[in-house]
């Protein structure tokens, strides 16, 4: 599918996957006219890819901006930054990637029509609605609002064109076998942090009476009757946790999920769950208890808010000073970082509203390490190294979570950052200031961690790979700028 736009062009032309069509541009005013078909678009649930003239872009959301010589450029892929700070304002904090797409996957136990509420403008969205609507689902998406019109009967496949592209798709097994007793996901293949194995997704759901087999690449589950159980997870997984959960929710008889992971966002899939009418306790704790049930309802539900959007609006403050409000940010679901911070120098306030925080100067140096939560979360840690690239001193920072998590490590060299890893260590000695230089995102939170760098960079530093910002962002670039960062996409 492909979007080619100009204003020197007469037509917009849409190819989608079943064929192509012209939008006229009449006399409409341009706004009108873009507004038009980013409605369009996004009522679809589609990611859409535009071409400038020269190269593709891939877009999600209104994200449209004119330029100086006529052109619409749309969700360009670069992002320039430039030395900036102090920052000031205000900058709202979306809801949380890590759980709306659980939610959305959710939705799967029942038919009926959904509203999320608080839904970040992200292509990560825009996929998991594309995955909805493989298995049959109407997907309604204009963030902040998503409406999902779940069928009596879905189609339990999810493919792997869909699934290579996120790997969190893997969240759909659970609800699909609770609701069907059937399910075909395409095995996720590795990434940039190495394999992402589901081992601990299926032990669990075995638990429960499930059966899988692998065919042809993909994983294929039956249970005629989920039974609860007891069952003990070897590490607290993330997504297993999640998968079980909205397994258990459908099974006959009691379930008692140990070792639970007690991130926030499980805790929100909880409160989804049971305003579809689950028994649920504990959630948020490690061990959770599911009284299973026999049908469920759609519901509606405003998405947590991501804390770890909030914690990358912090680093920029760490690294550019000044003094920023994080309107909707939950402070309670970042009590470790935001000590780390504190014990950096950052001045810190929890509000009813958010958080206030005001750096003065540089930070000092801290180790860390990451840890399921409450621990330190490994998305921070991209983060928590550019801020260490030019605190005071040296600071050691452990990985915990993902074994070979510190690919952009290489980037941030490139940008004058003196750091040496070894194994699951970084040793990080903070300078006065990096150097901008041209460097590449590789995955969602090392591409902020660059923009955040760039922010302590003389020059200009231009990250290519926007693609992967714009998985988990909405409007980075933007919500910078709106509070004093010098930086753009081109
Ligand atoms: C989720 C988050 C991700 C975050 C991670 C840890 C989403 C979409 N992603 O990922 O941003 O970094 O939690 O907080 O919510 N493991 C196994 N076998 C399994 C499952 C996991 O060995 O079956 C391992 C993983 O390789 C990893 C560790 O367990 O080393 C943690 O993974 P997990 O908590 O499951 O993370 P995700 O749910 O994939």
């Amino acid at each position: 599918m492909a979007v080619v736009v100009g204003l020197d062009q007469p037509l917009v032309v849409v190819e989608w996957p079943f064929g192509e069509f012209e939008m006229p541009r009449r006399d409409k005013a341009l706004e009108d006219y873009i507004v038009t078909l980013d409605v369009y678009v996004i009522q679809l649930g589609w990611v859409i890819r535009m071409f400038d003239g020269q190269s593709w872009h891939l877009i999600v959301g209104p994200r449209v901006t004119r330029r100086p010589g006529g052109n619409i450029l749309v969700d360009m892929d670069r992002i320039v930054v430039s030395e900036s700070g102090p920052l000031e304002g205000e900058v709202p904090i979306h809801g949380a990637k890590n759980s709306v797409l659980k939610l959305m996957a959710a939705s799967l136990l029942a038919a009926g029509e959904y509203e999320l509420t608080n839904v970040p403008g992200i292509v990560d969205v825009a996929l998991m609605a594309e995955l909805l609507e493989a298995m049959g689902a109407e997907v309604e998406l204009a963030p902040p609002v998503c409406r999902i019109l779940v069928p009596e009967i879905v189609r339990p496949e999810a493919p792997y064109e869909l699934v290579e592209r996120m790997r969190a798709s893997i969240v759909v097994l659970g609800p699909l076998l609770a609701r069907n007793g059937f399910a075909r996901v395409a095995l996720p293949g590795g990434d940039d942090f190495g394999p992402r194995p589901i081992d601990m997704h299926l032990d669990a759901l075995r638990h429960l009476g499930a059966e899988f087999d692998t065919r042809h690449g993909n994983i294929e589950g039956r249970a005629d009757q989920l039974l609860g159980t007891e069952v003990l997870l070897e590490y607290p997984s993330v997504g297993a946790t999640e998968n079980l959960l909205m397994a258990a929710v459908l099974a006959k008889g009691e379930t008692t999920i140990e070792n639970a992971a007690r991130e926030p966002e499980i805790a929100d899939l909880a409160e989804f769950l049971g305003a579809m009418g689950a028994c649920i306790s504990g959630a948020g704790t490690s061990t959770i208890v599911v009284e299973g049930t026999e049908e469920l309802h759609a519901t509606n539900h405003s998405v947590v808010p991501d804390r770890i959007e909030a914690a990358t609006f912090l680093a920029a403050l760490g690294v550019a000073g000044g003094e920023l409000t994080l309107a909707g940010a939950r402070s309670d679901h970042m009590e470790m970082l935001l000590r780390k911070l504190s014990d950096m120098g950052m001045q810190i306030c929890r509000t009813q509203t958010g958080i206030w925080a005001a750096v003065d100067g540089r930070l000092d140096a801290v180790d860390v390490a990451t840890l399921p939560y409450p621990g330190v979360a490994t998305d921070y840690k991209p983060f928590v190294v550019s801020m260490l690239a030019v605190a005071n001193g040296v600071g050691i920072v452990t990985e915990n979570i993902f074994g070979g998590r510190f690919r952009y490590v290489d980037e941030l060299r490139r940008m004058g950052a003196e750091i040496r890893t070894e194994g699951h260590h970084a040793v990080v000695r903070g300078r006065e200031r990096l150097s901008g230089a041209p460097v590449r995102a590789h995955d969602i939170r090392a591409g902020a961690a660059l923009v955040v760098a760039g922010l302590a960079a003389s020059g200009r530093t231009e990250i290519t790979g926007v693609d992967h910002i714009d998985r988990g962002y909405t409007d980075l670039v933007g919500s910078l700028r709106a509070v004093g960062a010098d930086i753009e996409r081109e």
